[in-house]
């Protein structure tokens, strides 16, 4: 049976050696095998991580769980992946550590800081009592083409003495698409974050739509941890609006209605581009030892 890494070795690396590994959500049955498609053909780890949303629409944190090891299965996946909860609440948080995540984001930008650092520590207590890694954020993410809030180089220092496993940071990142406008990130603030939590990975959230030259630079300054989730959403719309406008859907001889030919494009397109952003990152191969390190072969042996 295949299993979770929790990648705190994965991002610490990444860190120390100024790459990034990509952090993409899943939001169905299709991105979940695109997602492990892209990092077995590529050789590279994987983190799939789902939203709160995301798991409610599916059918919950189990689900998710269920859908993702079952598909490592069946796929025969061999590079590690890490399954995280994407902007946990308290409550969800704890539920994915019993259920066996191997990652949680306790997002408690909402809460007073000394509450949000309280609460973080008490799933850093439960987590790390199961081998599982936390991350948190400070200062705040913008949404909905809104700005977010500037994180604080004190906040960095207080939630890594709290024992956080990676740090998401606002830095003028946006969730979903970026404004027309967009000043861009500010590489002051995450230079002064990363020299003051030196070996902390970093995470930039809303990683889609972000100029290669900006996520080169973020990277050299400490970002490991990139999350994707807009830009395959776009890809997936893209390529299937081409089926569509093309017609193929409409093909009854070929069963151009069927949704594993319907929803093919748009998976295959979500592969395309994660290889891409993986490119720009510059996420090494692991080697096979790593692979090997990384799964569970006593299955196999039993056939
Ligand atoms: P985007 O949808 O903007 O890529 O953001 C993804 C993300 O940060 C998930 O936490």
């Amino acid at each position: 049976m295949a299993y979770f890494v929790n990648g705190n070795d994965i991002f610490k690396k990444a860190r120390k050696e100024h790459y990034a590994v990509g952090a993409y959500n899943t939001n169905n049955l299709e991105w979940t095998r695109a997602l492990l498609r892209g990092a077995e053909e590529t050789r590279t780890p994987l983190l799939i991580q789902v939203s709160t949303g995301a798991a409610k629409y599916m059918g919950g944190y189990k689900l998710v769980k269920d859908l993702v090891e079952d598909s490592m299965d069946a796929m025969n996946i061999s590079v590690p992946v890490i399954l995280n909860l994407d902007h946990g609440d308290y409550d969800s948080a704890i539920e994915c550590i019993k259920l066996g995540y191997s990652s949680v984001m306790f997002d408690g930008h909402a809460l007073p800081t000394e509450e949000n650092l309280a609460k973080t520590k008490e799933i850093i207590k439960l987590a790390h009592e199961r081998g599982i890694s936390v991350e948190a954020e400070i200062g705040k993410i913008g949404e909905n083409q809104g700005a977010g809030e500037l994180a604080s180089v004190e906040d960095a220092k207080a939630f890594v003495a709290a024992g956080v496993d990676k740090l998401a940071c606002g830095i003028g990142n946006i969730h979903g698409v970026y404004p027309e406008g967009w000043s861009g990130l500010n590489f002051d603030r995450l230079k002064e974050i990363a020299e003051a939590v030196p070996e902390t990975p970093l995470v930039l959230h809303g990683g889609s739509g972000i100029p290669q030259d900006q996520i080169e630079k973020a990277i050299s300054l400490g970002i490991s941890k990139i999350n994707i989730n807009t830009e395959f959403q776009l890809a997936f719309q893209e390529a299937t609006r081409k089926y569509i406008e093309e017609g193929k859907d409409q093909d009854k001889s070929k069963k151009g209605y069927d949704p594993r030919k319907l929803l093919l494009p748009g998976t295959e397109a979500i592969t395309d581009s994660m290889k891409e952003m993986i490119s720009w990152m510059g996420t090494p191969s692991i080697d096979d030892k790593e692979a090997d390190a990384s799964f569970d072969r006593s299955s196999l042996n039993e056939e």
